[in-house]
């Protein structure tokens, strides 16, 4: 590893104040870090790293050489997430345009309240909003960038909530039982946010998934009329497009029937599965989201662009307003709140998350998007292939994404995955699947060739055969 008397830094290019250009020493570290893209960096003991490093805040001010020696020994220590052998989580890769974006965003610095503050920045989030909603099927829809996935949920959860209980914004709860619907596979926000909206966290219930990790549409009725004969309200249904572990999908149109049958909200989260809303071929995954009432989509994942860059969208235009509205004379100054997103959102300051989503968007094109998600499908496919070829390797589940999950014969999941960690071959994570640990590929970055996914299973191979001889 390079140390930072040997980082080289200091040649990078200055600028008139006789300090580093920031814009030269950011793309001298910038090239160091993608010149690493095939390595992964062996995780360390965090004492050990600590230790390495001075990381505390100087008395003294520092030259900015010295600043950007600092960051780059702290860089340098970092897990690389953009190569070649980064499988570990639902995005990976990097995207040349997005990142573009996500630079200026940051030069820019503009605070996305009001069209007063960030001007034809709230223009370019609003068309990508309304881009979305049409594609989720909305003509007309509302929506705000959230800071992930989880938070997405969070607000369509918030303005359930609001709808289904009225008053609870002003006077809070009045104390009746209420009731959750979502699959035992759904992601752990689920959960947490129920927490942390005072809907209780034991009000949700986990609906059981069939073998395919689905939500059994007959058990959420069973457990609608369970709490309806218990006087219990029914506040929401969430269904998922695309498991964390599995990458499986719920059925959404059955879900909507019950849904409108009972006069429930339904929301669909595609943090994870979204994305397949963009490929003709795969849209049918997501058959009636339609009908649902909002729907959380996350562009950090299988659409490439950094962290964190995700959606909930609203097919009714006024309730996220009605949830979210406060009077800040001192901030909402200019009377348009169309074009004042800050009555609409969970935040007040806000970083321009959708600035990075534009550039990549009109760089790739709905088609660009269409063709790097069968790139993703083909890379599962051949994982696929390369696992029934192998009497070592056991496909858990026949993906519906681009998850791959697999066990590997006399070795454990979790084992194989620490291994490979720990001595900087691989990243991949482990899940699982019918209480039973797996391997989860997951082919989010569709700048891999099969050959690196072959790759993959050399080396998880060798893990295997390591842990067979202890
Ligand atoms: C289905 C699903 N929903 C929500 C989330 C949360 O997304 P984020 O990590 O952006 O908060 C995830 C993350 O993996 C997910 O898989």
């Amino acid at each position: 590893m390079q140390q930072a008397d040997q980082s080289g830094l200091r040649d990078a290019g200055r600028g008139g104040t006789g300090e580093g250009d920031v814009f030269d020493l950011a793309a001298e570290i910038s090239r160091r870090l993608i010149a690493r893209d095939g390595e992964i960096y062996p995780l360390p003991d965090p004492h050990r790293v600590e230790a390495e490093l001075d990381l505390t805040p100087p008395r003294r001010s520092q030259p900015m050489e010295a600043v950007s020696d600092r960051l780059w020994r702290l860089l340098e220590r970092t897990p690389n997430t953009s190569g070649k052998r980064y499988f570990n989580q639902l995005f990976a890769g990097r995207d040349d345009a997005a990142l573009l974006g996500e630079l200026l965003t940051v030069v820019a610095n503009n605070s996305m309240y009001t069209f007063k503050a960030a001007g034809a920045q709230i223009l370019a989030e609003r068309a990508l909003l309304r881009h979305m909603g049409s594609k989720v099927g909305w003509a007309d829809c509302d929506g705000a960038f959230t800071p992930g996935g989880s938070m997405s949920n969070y607000a369509a959860m918030l303005v359930a909530r609001d709808a289904a209980l009225p008053g609870v914004r002003e006077h809070g709860f009045d104390g009746r039982p209420l009731a959750m619907y979502t699959s035992a596979e759904s992601h752990y926000s689920i959960r947490k946010n129920a927490g942390m909206l005072g809907l209780g966290r034991d009000s949700v219930r986990f609906i059981e998934a069939d073998a395919d990790g689905r939500m059994r549409v007959d058990a959420l009725r069973d457990a609608l009329d369970r709490d309806q004969r218990a006087g219990v309200t029914p506040v929401m249904i969430v269904a998922t497009a695309g498991t964390t572990v599995q990458g499986a999908f719920d059925p959404i149109r059955p879900i909507a029937q019950v849904a409108r049958e009972r006069g429930v909200w339904l929301h669909v989260d595609g943090a994870f599965g979204g994305t397949l809303l963009l490929s003709p071929k795969r849209r049918h995954t997501l058959d009636g989201c339609e009908l649902a009432d909002s729907f959380t989509w996350d562009a950090h994942k299988m659409m490439g662009v950094p962290l964190t860059c995700s959606v909930a969208l609203f097919r009714n235009r006024a309730l996220l307003q009605r949830s979210l509205d406060e009077s800040a004379t001192y901030l909402f100054q200019r009377d348009d709140d169309d074009y004042n997103p800050g009555v609409r959102s969970l935040q007040c300051g806000r970083r321009n998350d959708a600035l990075k989503l534009w550039t990549a968007w009109q760089r790739h094109g709905d088609e660009g998007y269409e063709a790097r998600v069968e790139r993703q499908f083909a890379l599962a496919d051949h994982a696929v292939r390369v696992i029934e070829a192998d009497p070592q390797l056991t496909l858990v589940k026949r993906p519906q994404s681009i998850n791959v999950c697999f066990e590997v014969a006399g070795a454990d999941a979790r084992q194989v995955s620490d291994l490979l960690d720990r001595e900087g071959r691989l990243k991949v994570s482990h899940g699982a699947v019918d209480g039973r640990p797996t391997i989860r590929l997951v082919c989010a970055n569709p700048d891999l060739s099969t050959a690196d996914i072959d790759e993959f299973f050399a080396e998880i191979r060798w893990a295997a055969s390591q842990l067979r001889r202890v």
